[in-house]
């Protein structure tokens, strides 16, 4: 189709302007106020060169438009030069275009098939799959999904928090403590009481920390018992986690985690202390960053154990070497900066170059109205719990509306946990935010449920429309429609946001922040239910109804895509 914006620099170019077409078209804007137009030149920077006013300049630039191009209206305000496409010829170039590429026509192919590697979720074995891991859990799915629409190949890690001193605590207290039944029952509440009891009793007896590092020494080399609750800890926890996986419709290429790297932790360390990056500390082996800004990085503990971000370096140089990543990105809480700097900081001076093909997408805390979380407290909320809770409460919302749905299940399913996706997704990732019941589950405002309802009233107007209707409008929508039918400022205004949304997730890809596709589709509902309150769609006259649904069909796609990238799905009755 047209590109307008093209066809306007080459015009502008042509009436003699001297700047570079790029330049020109670098130049060109979208008027703050969509009725003022579709483009606007600044005639500003011209202004100097030619040393007129810039008013002057439009109003030459403005005639000289009106006379050798296409545009529907040229107009000069105040230094601007405005100018609005031809609607019609303009949705007939998108709805053609949509017909031959469907989904295509949001996707790009700039990745080229290179690869990118999104670790997200690494829940903690043995701990709660709480509230806080939500955020990276659908801020990760959601940037691999915008990795894969603009034509990357994607490998989804899930770096498990399998491993560590914590490991140790969990043994000691089960085997103080505990009992294999309750766990059996209850693995992952258990294991948090005997957890939130080992800091109790080790406040008030500090040996305890001494006998669990003791433990996690021999589950590191190895030692039959040890490794055997441990693995069995793994196992209850793995059940649990992907149960939450399911319902969000999340799935993993590996969950290669921290024990993972258990067995390359020597060749780390060979490596830093050949290196010359090794120094000794109290017994233990620290990275020294001063010279950079930054406290010392332990990597190996006195008692010989080594560290969280050993396990790290280990992750990295590892994937580097399997996969040959063209970039590497860790969404990761923000609490864990300095982490992450630490470590980039290391592997750039083991001399690896790809260190800054690693990239750490952090995220804002997510609190109780009670406080920070804590699972050391036993103060968490169970995302389980949360999406179960938004399951039901949309189940009783359906129910007391009356509206009588066959599978009402199902749709209380896809909508009570696309609140709860939508609402994580709605802001940006790094905003801190309180976590709060009544607002998650809030149906009315700029919410999933609203996105969804939109989507579902465009297929029901597409099925009270008719088969054949739709039938046409899929395979060979202009000779069914007339685009001048279709021209109104409600219609246009969706189809404009339609043609834009492939910048859209190109941008929201680049910033790593999905919170700008969300609003986007907030934006595209609200164009959509702006055009369905203005016009009755389904009317007496087929080539009406025709052009009217060719808009439908585009918006209902278009938020179809625009959910399903975020992890939401899109019932088609609601
Ligand atoms: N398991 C950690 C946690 O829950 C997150 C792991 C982040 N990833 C990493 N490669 N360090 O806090």
């Amino acid at each position: 189709m047209k590109n307008y914006k093209k066809i306007l620099a080459e015009t502008i170019l042509s009436s003699g302007v001297e700047l570079e077409l790029d330049e020109i078209e670098a130049m060109i804007e979208a008027p703050k106020d969509e009725t003022m137009g579709d483009y606007a030149f600044p005639c500003f920077r011209l202004a100097k060169v030619l040393r007129k006013a810039p008013q002057i300049i439009a109003e030459e630039l403005a005639k000289n438009l009106i006379e050798n191009s296409i545009f529907d209206k040229v107009e000069n305000v105040g230094g601007y030069v405005n100018v609005h496409i031809p609607r019609a010829d303009f949705i007939s170039g998108v709805i053609d275009k949509f017909a031959e590429e469907g989904e295509k026509f949001f996707e790009s192919n700039e990745g080229n098939g290179k690869k990118v590697i999104v670790e997200f979720s690494s829940p903690n074995i043995a701990k709660p799959f709480h509230i806080g891991h939500i955020r990276s859990t659908v801020i990760g799915n959601s940037i691999n999904n915008l990795y894969k629409t603009m034509g990357y190949d994607v490998v989804r890690i899930n770096h498990l928090g399998d491993y560590g001193t914590q490991f140790g605590k969990m043994i000691c207290a089960y085997r103080k403590w505990g009992n294999e039944e309750d766990v059996k029952a209850e693995p992952i509440k258990t294991l948090l009481k005997y957890y939130t009891k080992f800091h109790e009793e080790a406040e008030k007896n500090p040996e305890l920390e001494d006998e669990a590092r003791e433990i996690f020494v021999k589950l590191e080399n190895g030692e039959k018992e040890e490794v055997a609750l441990w693995q069995w800890f793994r196992d209850e926890s793995l059940k649990e986690f992907s149960r939450v996986y399911n319902m969000l419709g999340i799935e993993f290429d590996s969950y290669a985690g921290e024990s993972f790297y258990s067995d390359k932790m020597d060749a780390v360390l060979d490596e830093l202390n050949a290196k010359n990056l090794l120094e000794e500390s109290k017994g233990a082996m620290i990275v020294d960053l001063e010279k950079y800004d930054m406290t010392p990085a332990l990597v190996k503990k006195s008692d010989g154990s080594t560290l969280y971000i050993t396990r790290d370096i280990a992750a990295a140089i590892y994937r580097k070497n399997t996969y040959d990543f063209y970039k590497n990105i860790y969404v990761v809480a923000s609490q864990q900066n300095l982490h992450f700097q630490q470590w980039f900081k290391i592997i750039e001076l083991m001399g690896y170059d790809w260190a800054k093909d690693c990239y750490h997408v952090p995220f804002g805390l997510v609190s109780l109205k009670e406080g920070t979380m804590s699972t050391r407290k036993g103060r968490v909320v169970f995302l389980e719990d949360v999406l179960n809770g938004a399951v039901e409460k949309t189940k009783t919302i359906i129910e007391e509306k009356g509206v009588s749905t066959e599978d009402i299940d199902e749709v209380s399913k896809k909508v009570g946990i696309g609140a709860v996706v939508f609402n994580e997704l709605a802001n940006n990732r790094i905003k801190d935010y309180v976590f709060d019941w009544d607002k998650v589950l809030n149906f009315d405002g700029e919410t999933g449920p609203y996105v969804q309802y939109t989507y579902a009233r465009g297929c029901s107007l597409m099925r009270k429309a008719g088969e054949k209707i739709c039938e046409n409008i899929k395979a060979n929508p202009l000779e069914y429609i007339d685009c001048s039918l279709i021209s109104d400022d409600e219609s246009f205004a969706v189809v404009k946001l339609i043609y834009n949304m492939n910048n859209v997730i190109k941008d929201a890809t680049d910033k790593h922040e999905p919170s700008v596709l969300t609003r986007y589709i907030v934006d595209i509902a609200q164009a959509f239910n702006r055009f369905y309150n203005k016009k009755r769609v389904v009317v007496e006259d087929e080539k009406q109804t025709a052009s009217n649904i060719a808009i439908v069909y585009l918006a209902t796609c278009a938020i179809k895509k625009g959910l399903s990238i975020l992890g939401i799905e899109a019932p088609e009755r609601m």
